[in-house]
């Protein structure tokens, strides 16, 4: 089946791919670091350049198209999410493994039209993995096809969350909290792999049972949760409601029911919105 949106699809896994190269050049090379919103919040010379390369190839090929991106947005760009067809980008997530050598770094490009999300790529730049869906048409690493877990228990689950930039007291405590509580429900193992775009590819893959986070931006998530989606997974608000892409947290699963469960355990940490800041 020819979709209306393949044109595009196929031009952000080629973007994808060439940036990262570009990532992988770099990954050794001296970094110049600068802080946004915290001394936690990253920046790289390399961030900047690899935004600058997808946004304008993809600009060059569909000029009527919108994008959202995560360097464009610290610059002071407006985070709006229209109907009109728009490109959610992030050219690193991961940043600050990106920074320290760590080698989970990825670029994620996600597509949406009249506020639906179509596709979404995420290339793994050290691994050279490519995780990819369309809409209706699964979810792949490569070539592989992903599946997510169907596990429904909570004491048999392997959790992936992140920390996030924001480090104010109040915020790690409820932050520990939550971790806690799931430990103390029995789960397997909680995870922090310094990439939410990448453990959400992880949820996709079957390799982990749940994912939630306060503090993401819509670039982390916007790619992945057509992936987890296509994967059989449930991507949601933490509320338990429909997911809001602008609004900052999220609960994901392979599982409605362990979904829930982890929505239910959770105490919310309030980060904004990325449509309001
Ligand atoms: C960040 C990373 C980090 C997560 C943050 C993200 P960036 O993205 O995914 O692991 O904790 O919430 O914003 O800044 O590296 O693109």
């Amino acid at each position: 089946v020819v979709s209306q949106w393949d044109e595009c699809f196929q031009a952000a896994v080629q973007v994808a791919q060439r940036a990262g190269q570009v990532i992988r050049k770099a990954f050794t090379e001296e970094k110049h670091v600068s802080t946004k919103t915290s001394a936690a919040d990253l920046v790289t010379e390399t961030d900047c350049l690899v935004e600058h390369l997808i946004i304008s190839e993809l600009r060059k090929q569909f000029p009527s198209h919108r994008f959202i991106s995560e360097e464009a947005t610290a610059a002071g760009a407006k985070c709006e999410l229209t109907s009109s067809p728009t490109w959610v980008i992030d050219p690193i997530d991961g940043t600050c493994n990106f920074v320290h050598g760590f080698p989970n770094v990825a670029v994620s490009i996600g597509f949406a039209v009249h506020q639906e999300l179509e596709f979404g790529v995420v290339h793994h730049c050290m691994e050279e993995r490519l995780y990819m869906a369309r809409r209706g048409r699964g979810a792949f690493c490569n070539t592989q096809r992903l599946c997510a877990s169907r596990e429904t228990d909570l004491s048999k689950a392997l959790i992936l969350t992140e920390i996030g930039s924001k480090r104010d007291p109040a915020t790690l405590k409820l932050l520990l909290s939550n971790m806690e509580q799931l430990l103390l429900a029995k789960a397997h193992g909680v995870r922090v792999i310094g990439s939410s775009t990448l453990a959400l590819c992880h949820l996709a893959a079957g390799a982990a049972d749940a994912y939630y986070q306060f503090g993401l931006h819509c670039w982390d998530l916007a790619a992945a949760t057509v992936i987890i989606r296509e994967a059989g997974g449930i991507v949601m608000d933490t509320t338990g409601g429909p997911l809001n892409l602008m609004a900052r947290r999220v609960v994901a699963a392979g599982t409605q029911k362990m979904a829930t469960l982890i929505a239910q355990a959770l105490q919310p940490i309030s980060c904004g919105q990325d449509d309001q800041a």
